[in-house]
């Protein structure tokens, strides 16, 4: 559906002979033969945006390795000579005729970041190579307005979230250089992947063509346009959700044109018309804080969804409007070292434009929708995270979901009929002065998923630590009422909510 070619949008092209030849001769430059090349210390300057330990590293060597190192991720001149001994098949002629390189006299130097990236998976790892825009690391330039994102740190951590069970269709909606799609295209029969950018969809289709992936549908168009009235089981998008006032500098890959939050607000209230029964979609988002409360404004965009959806959002961190302005000028290369006038006139907008809608902080996080199978929804739970996150967090999100599933389908009876078991990695803890026999506090603590801790009573933490697997809960929640001595109709009752709470966090299993 999209003809592009290398003229109209400035971007690589290859025909299937030509993927063949490169895909053969790239087949040893792998993230583990860079890390080689390059060594430990200069990965870590890489990770802190500085080329220059790695471009020292990398000349110091003349494999094949080495030369597609420098040239394709450190944006470092190479003799034409060592391209062809390090692309025999395809050749410095044909990487030129591809779009990736321009040849002056006996040199070249690249067009596009080319690079590596591997992912380990349920069925091994997974390599591909992605081409993408250079960065300004490696041009020393300010981006382009079109810049097409190459795979970044909200590239990952999208990528790290999805939950990856085995899908139908799936719609990767603003797909930049492909990275999701690649992703999903190892657990789903289908990929639509759309963007608004036309440059986008050619470095997509570039890649796709590279690494000889069959089967990706793409789109160009906005949002939920080029797939309305079609369903999906899975729709993961890391939308252009910076919020980017007039005056500030915009880039398509982070800024939609909507003002304020009005990309992730619409995605979150319409997404639910695109996906199948029993569909999710996942996707990053900033949302703006108004008033006291951080998550009106996402409770408001889910009232609004035509269709009625399971959410859970996890807000992973909040910036005040001054600190958030600051941080999305820093990535735009916009400080005030480089220009004090530009910096304060960005900034000034910012600040004006947060003022006039009464924005005080801004939320940055994660959220999943499903749209239920039954069609009512159970699921609406809006929390705060800051920690660190199990990985793969889709690994757990996957299981986490399917505990509020159990847990939602189970009658109070058939709940206090089951012998359950306290989850491995659940330690307690228990608080109160030395010379007192009962403890204050007692707080059970998950080592994996969200790491969450939860104070309870003695009676609580007794009939967690009574959960082996053996007794059910009904019997356990008896025993305990003989033991201290209450009435055993009162404990079950207020021990059933309880433990619904417990399975859905995983602190029972
Ligand atoms: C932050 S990048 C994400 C790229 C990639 N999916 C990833 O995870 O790294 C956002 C992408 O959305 C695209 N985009 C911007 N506005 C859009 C719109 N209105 N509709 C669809 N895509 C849009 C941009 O061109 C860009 O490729």
């Amino acid at each position: 559906m999209v003809r592009t070619s290398l003229e109209d949008v400035n971007a690589p092209t290859l025909d299937p002979a030509a993927a063949d030849a490169l895909r053969a001769d790239l087949a040893t430059w792998t993230v583990d033969s860079v890390e080689a090349v390059v060594g430990d210390r200069a990965m870590r300057a890489l990770g802190r945006e500085q080329v220059l330990p790695a471009r020292l590293a990398a000349r110091a060597s003349s494999t094949p390795e080495a030369t597609l190192t420098r040239l394709f991720l450190l944006g470092d001149t190479v003799p034409t000579r060592d391209l062809d001994a390090a692309l025999p098949t395809a050749t410095a002629e044909g990487a030129a005729r591809a779009g990736l390189i321009d040849v002056d006299g006996d040199e070249a130097r690249a067009r596009v970041d080319l690079r590596p990236y591997a992912t380990v998976g349920e069925g091994g790892e997974s390599q591909w190579w992605v081409a993408s825009d250079q960065g300004e690391a490696v041009t020393g330039r300010r981006l382009r307005d079109d810049h097409v994102l190459g795979i970044g740190g909200a590239s990952l951590t999208l990528a790290g979230m999805t939950m990856r069970a085995p899908v139908g269709r799936v719609l990767d909606l603003g797909t930049g250089c492909g990275v999701q799609a690649m992703h999903a295209s190892l657990h789903s029969r289908s990929v639509v992947a759309t963007d608004i950018s036309r440059r986008a969809l050619a470095f997509t289709a570039f890649n796709q063509a590279l690494n000889g992936i069959e089967g990706w549908d793409l789109r160009e168009g906005s949002m939920l346009e080029p797939v309305a009235g079609e369903e999906f089981d899975l729709v993961v998008s890391n939308p252009p959700f910076v919020i980017t006032p007039e005056g500030a500098p915009s880039f398509e890959y982070r800024a939609s044109g909507v003002p304020g939050d009005g990309i992730v607000s619409s995605l979150v209230s319409t997404v639910g018309t695109v996906l199948a029964p029993g569909g999710v979609a996942q996707m990053l988002g900033n949302w703006e804080i108004h008033g006291e409360s951080w998550s009106e404004s996402l409770e408001a965009w889910l009232e609004a969804s035509p269709v009625p959806l399971d959410a859970w959002v996890i807000e992973r961190d909040q910036l005040d409007a001054a600190e958030y302005a600051e941080t999305w000028l820093r990535d735009a290369g916009v400080t005030p070292e480089r220009g004090r006038a530009e910096f304060e006139s960005a900034y000034r907008a910012y600040l004006s434009d947060f003022d006039a809608r009464g924005v005080r902080a801004v939320g940055f996080g994660m959220v999943l929708l499903r749209r239920p199978l039954s069609g009512m929804p159970t699921l609406r739970r809006l929390e705060q995270h800051e920690g660190p996150l199990q990985e793969p967090f889709g690994g757990y999100l996957v299981a986490a979901m399917a505990a509020h599933d159990r847990v939602a389908s189970l009658t109070d009876d058939a709940l206090l009929a089951t012998a359950w078991t306290a989850a491995a990695d659940v330690t307690r803890e228990q608080y109160g002065p030395v010379l007192q026999a009962d403890p204050s506090y007692i707080l059970l603590r998950q080592g994996a998923g969200l790491g969450r801790s939860i104070s309870m009573d003695t009676a609580l933490a007794g009939f967690v630590g009574a959960c082996d697997g053996e007794l059910t809960a009904g019997q356990i929640a008896h025993a305990l009422a003989a033991l201290l001595d209450v009435d055993s109709a009162r404990m079950i009752a207020g021990l059933v909510p309880a433990v619904r709470e417990l399975v859905a966090d995983g602190f029972l299993a």
